[in-house]
């Protein structure tokens, strides 16, 4: 089995990849750290601690993140996160349990720094969907597990406009530092970015499916949807595409089975001025430098995946 370390702003769609992970047979999760951006840490370690609680698995720890960007000393939700992801960051939908479980004492960092340490080369992927500063911090602390870890992410854009403005994806814009300071190191890095996860969409079809199962967790999936599906339908206005984009399920599905993309190898950058700041593109001077340690998924086998992530959440949904 793959172990996975995901790296949550919860988020809809982070409570997709959750669930996504949490129903794949070849996945061991580990550990589920806190990141911000959707909500703030705490908040998303909150919605975390009763996600689990809710598929019954308290067994998974959950590690606190560095709850701001590396260039500011506290972090505000932007207003276009707060609307996509609801007041409470589940789309207003309530998650149907409680606990009394409370985060590690262990930081995200550290823990995430062990783990790279204690399994041997490529077991190990962690997933980051939001901002990327813990995962920085990381690989900045400790160096030595540079060849030992592989990240996929969700964030950036090589070919698409970005979300948060023309040119920034709303992860990478977060925190372009930290991000831009990730793509310089040589880990082994795919980039789920904009590019793909705007070509896989769920639909209210999907939603119906969850609500027949007429389960507690099935109605709550297709509830925090469905708030997801309307917003899109409100925001997109003509780019409206028929459903919601299911950003950090691509890339919890793609560190579980890279043949999901097709990618391109090179050297990125995070542009962290000017009226760019926050875009991910080609670095001018390292472009030609091999090795590329950078993948960016380009292409994606969207109805392979669409397919095996429904069936994977309504089986979650019914057991
Ligand atoms: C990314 O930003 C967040 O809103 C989503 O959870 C996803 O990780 C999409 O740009
Ligand atoms: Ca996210």
């Amino acid at each position: 089995s793959t172990k996975i370390i995901l790296d949550l702003d919860t988020g809809i769609d982070d409570t997709l990849a959750l669930s996504y992970i949490l129903a794949s047979p070849e996945a061991e999760l580990i550990g589920v750290t806190g990141t911000y951006g959707n909500v703030v840490v705490d908040h998303g370690l909150a919605n975390d601690l009763r996600l689990l609680a809710m598929y019954g698995r308290e067994d998974i720890p959950v590690f606190r993140g560095i709850d701001h960007p590396s260039t500011a000393s506290s972090f505000e939700v932007p207003p276009d996160s707060a609307i996509f992801h609801g007041s409470n960051g589940t789309g207003d939908a309530q998650i149907p349990a409680e606990t009394t479980r409370q985060p590690q004492e262990q930081s995200s960092v550290d823990f995430m720094i062990e783990s790279a340490r204690k399994y041997p080369k490529g077991e190990l992927v962690i997933v980051p969907t939001g901002a990327l500063t813990s995962v920085a911090a990381a690989l900045e602390q400790a160096p030595d597990i540079v060849d030992k870890v592989r990240i996929v992410l969700m964030g950036g854009s090589l070919t698409q406009p970005g979300n948060m403005n023309p040119f920034t994806e709303a992860n990478i814009s977060q925190d372009p530092e930290a991000a831009n300071a990730l793509f310089h190191t040589a880990a082994d890095i795919t980039m789920v970015g904009l590019d793909v996860t705007t070509q896989v969409l769920m639909t209210r079809e999907d939603t119906r499916a969850l609500r027949e199962t007429g389960t507690q967790v099935g109605t709550f999936l297709a509830d925090m949807t469905d708030y997801y599906i309307s917003i899109s339908e409100q925001e997109d206005g003509d780019n409206y595409q028929g459903g919601c984009n299911l950003h950090d399920p691509l890339a919890a599905a793609v560190a579980l089975d890279p043949s999901l993309v097709t990618t391109f190898a090179t050297n990125l950058m995070v542009e962290t001025d000017g009226p760019q700041r926050g875009r991910t593109i080609g670095d001018p001077s390292r472009i030609l430098q091999t090795p590329k340690p950078t993948k960016v998924a380009l292409e994606v086998d969207a109805d392979r995946f669409t397919k095996r992530f429904m069936d994977r959440l309504l089986t979650l949904a019914r057991s």
